[in-house]
């Protein structure tokens, strides 16, 4: 059969609530358009992000019925530790509720101020909390990810060169650890080959730095590999990314994103010195370690969302089902970041609104001309969140995990080409209102 369909039938719905545009102009206009600041009942489709907003299965649903909420010792944190235990081999399981605060208690523990830390590209709340500690975060892609139309299978590898310069130039002493993020969200979604997660550790080994994996999309990645390395074709996802763990000393995790769960994280180490310094800032903010912040019955989703995520079926439908969105709006003209990515899709606004200046935020101007004209949610990427930073101006589509369809879908793909016809009308926006940090939470805008 060629037509690939979604890998579950449908239990229990949450109605969608229609706006009429004269509706949504207002929402607009009240929430100084930042798509942010909408509330979600006034969206149609949200693509905002893929992270918490998976829908849980049957079997996940059950699985909250077996929470055990024991303040020490539950039996649901053990459950846990297993699955991951086997599906990465780290020494140290440490729960945290989400990826982010895995992220802080890590680099507050192995970062001095001055230190640099590598990666293929960070994600904000990484490179927020290296910085946030006095350390650097520095990115190493491979110079063709700079291009969005090049298509490459690993486009979200490191450079491995560059990380030897950088190494030369910092010393190893000054640089507590090296990461890879799986995939590469800010680089549009790209996975990291397994010879370039080898290479990687290889030369962090040479230098003794300890190398982690920033492991969100971890069951993504193994997919790619799977279909586009030479050699893992017969290999089963789950034996694709324990292959990945083995390479590493370490790695944080959002079980926010391929674990299924709404919410959750993880924070795994080797290094029983590193563990302990952990375990007990853990305490501090998080709680304590059989925990981490968790409720029991969270711990449970995400031991069963571990293993589902690796079903071939489940991978197979996920990956054509975000490149059917990608090939249907890039083969009608709409610049994507090629090839598409795992969990999103993002459109190259620059290259789409060529009338519109990076300093007049075309993704943002983008993002609001979705949501106007059919009630759609996206994130800009770009001038608004990274400031002078940006390399790219993006629109990134997120798709959430088995929540919807195809012909949800199929609407987006309307909107976007409907929108794309008449893109010359779309106007620049100005900020009128900002804090200094984190402004794509709190900003306002206004159209030029
Ligand atoms: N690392 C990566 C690669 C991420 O994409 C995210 C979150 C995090 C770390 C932090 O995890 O949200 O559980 O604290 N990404 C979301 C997104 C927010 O929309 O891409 P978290």
């Amino acid at each position: 059969m060629k037509t690939i369909i979604e890998p579950f039938r449908i239990k229990s719905v949450e109605p969608l609530r229609h706006t009429t545009r004269e509706e949504r102009e207002r929402y607009l206009q009240a929430a100084g358009y930042n798509l942010f600041l909408i509330q979600a009942r006034n969206i149609l489709i949200d693509l905002l992000t893929d992270s918490g907003t998976s829908a849980m299965s049957t079997e996940q649903w059950a699985a909250l019925m077996r929470g055990d909420e024991s303040y020490a010792g539950s039996e649901s944190f053990f459950r846990l530790q297993r699955v991951v235990s086997d599906l990465t081999a780290f020494r140290h399981i440490i729960p945290a509720h989400q990826g982010r605060a895995a992220e802080r208690i890590l680099f507050t523990v192995v970062c001095k101020p001055g230190q640099v830390v590598p990666s293929n590209t960070h994600f904000d709340t990484t490179r927020a909390n290296i910085e946030f500690t006095g350390a650097k975060a520095v990115d190493l892609p491979i110079p063709e990810a700079g291009d969005t139309q090049a298509r490459l299978d690993f486009k979200g590898n490191m450079d491995v060169d560059a990380l030897r310069a950088l190494i030369a130039k910092e010393g190893a002493a000054n640089i507590p650890l090296a990461m890879l993020t799986v995939t590469n969200n800010s680089g549009g979604g790209q996975p990291v080959s397994l010879e370039n997660i080898a290479a990687v550790k290889s030369v962090c080994a040479e230098h003794g730095i300890p190398f982690y994996l920033d492991a969100c999309r971890f069951a993504e990645n193994a997919w790619f590999i799977r279909e586009r390395e030479p050699g893992y074709a017969d290999w089963s996802p789950k034996q694709i990314a324990q292959k990945m763990f083995s390479f590493a000393d370490g790695c944080t995790f959002s079980a926010k994103k391929d674990a299924f769960a709404n919410i959750g994280g993880l924070l795994c180490t080797n290094d029983d010195r590193v563990a302990q310094l952990e375990t007990n800032l853990l305490i501090l903010t998080e709680g304590f370690p059989t925990y981490g912040g968790l409720a029991g019955r969270d711990l449970e989703a995400i031991a069963v969302g571990l293993e589902e995520i690796l079903d071939p079926d489940y991978l197979r439908y996920r990956i054509i089902s975000t490149g059917y969105l990608g090939r249907h709006i890039a083969d009608h003209g709409v610049p994507i970041v090629e090839p598409p990515g795992g969990h999103a899709i993002y459109i190259d606004a620059a290259r789409m609104l060529p009338h519109i200046p990076a300093a007049q935020f075309p993704g943002q101007a983008l993002a609001v001309e979705l949501y106007r004209h059919a009630g759609i949610r996206s994130v800009e990427i770009g001038s608004v969140m990274f400031g002078a930073a940006a390399r790219h101006e993006l629109l990134r589509l997120a798709i959430p995990r088995r929540v919807y369809t195809q012909s949800h879908i199929d609407y987006v793909v309307e909107a976007i080409l409907e929108v794309n016809v008449r893109k010359q009308e779309i106007r620049g926006m100005e900020i009128v209102e900002a804090p200094p940090f984190l402004r794509h939470f709190s900003a306002r805008f206004r159209p030029l």
